[in-house]
């Protein structure tokens, strides 16, 4: 069985990650599941590449096995892609919740409410060759929060094709169509090659 080791120890990740690659003869590891990794990165780049890229290759430096990191951010148009690369940080450091606050805030006069998930995936597995990959995921901002099934942005956040937010979807439907599933089923042609 292939190991990987994730850069996150976020549960809601986790699930995602692992429902997703079930499939595949991988155990998954969250950081704090390995010794050794229990460092802090700054998550100061100026793209969601460079940080994914700043995660994983701090964690490749300290182990052997295949590592992943993934970096997320909600693009909205009408405030010129913001929240993006400064998503988990828009209003105050890891505040789901006034995170949204702020965006709901921020878009009340815009008639524009199109904005779209992207996930940018690093893989870098044993023989340290660097794989990195996309997922993207469009839709809009809902008028308010809606739903209570999901995590960061989920609950404010309604895909193209969809009247419901991804906080008001089962995890099954949200994993089809997700930005996050969508880089993962790009990634598990190369994950069960490793
Ligand atoms: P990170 O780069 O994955 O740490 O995420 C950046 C920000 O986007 C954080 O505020 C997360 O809560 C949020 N986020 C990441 N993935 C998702 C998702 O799948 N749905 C909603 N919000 C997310």
């Amino acid at each position: 069985m292939r190991e990987i080791v994730l850069s996150t120890d976020n549960i809601n990740k986790l699930r995602e990650i692992r429902e997703i690659l079930e499939d595949l003869d991988i155990k998954i590891y969250g950081k704090s599941d390995i010794e050794g990794l229990d460092f802090e990165v700054i998550e100061d780049g100026d793209t969601l590449y460079d940080n994914a890229l700043k995660k994983v290759s701090a964690m490749a430096e300290r182990v052997d096995f295949a590592v992943l990191a993934d970096d997320t951010g909600l693009f909205v148009k009408a405030l010129n892609g913001e929240p993006g690369v400064h998503s988990a940080r828009y209003a105050s450091e890891h505040d789901d919740k006034k995170n949204r606050e702020k965006l709901l805030n921020n878009l009340k006069d815009k008639e524009d409410r199109s904005a779209y998930f992207k996930t940018e995936i690093i893989l870098i597995d044993e023989d340290k060759n660097i794989i990195p990959i996309e997922g993207v995921c469009t839709g809009k901002i809902s008028l308010e929060e809606r739903g209570d099934n999901g995590f960061g942005y989920d609950s404010i956040f309604i895909p193209d094709g969809f009247d419901k937010t991804f906080a008001e979807m089962s995890h099954e439907e949200k994993n089809q169509i997700s930005h996050r599933s969508r880089a993962l089923k790009n990634l598990r042609d190369k994950i069960s090659n490793l």
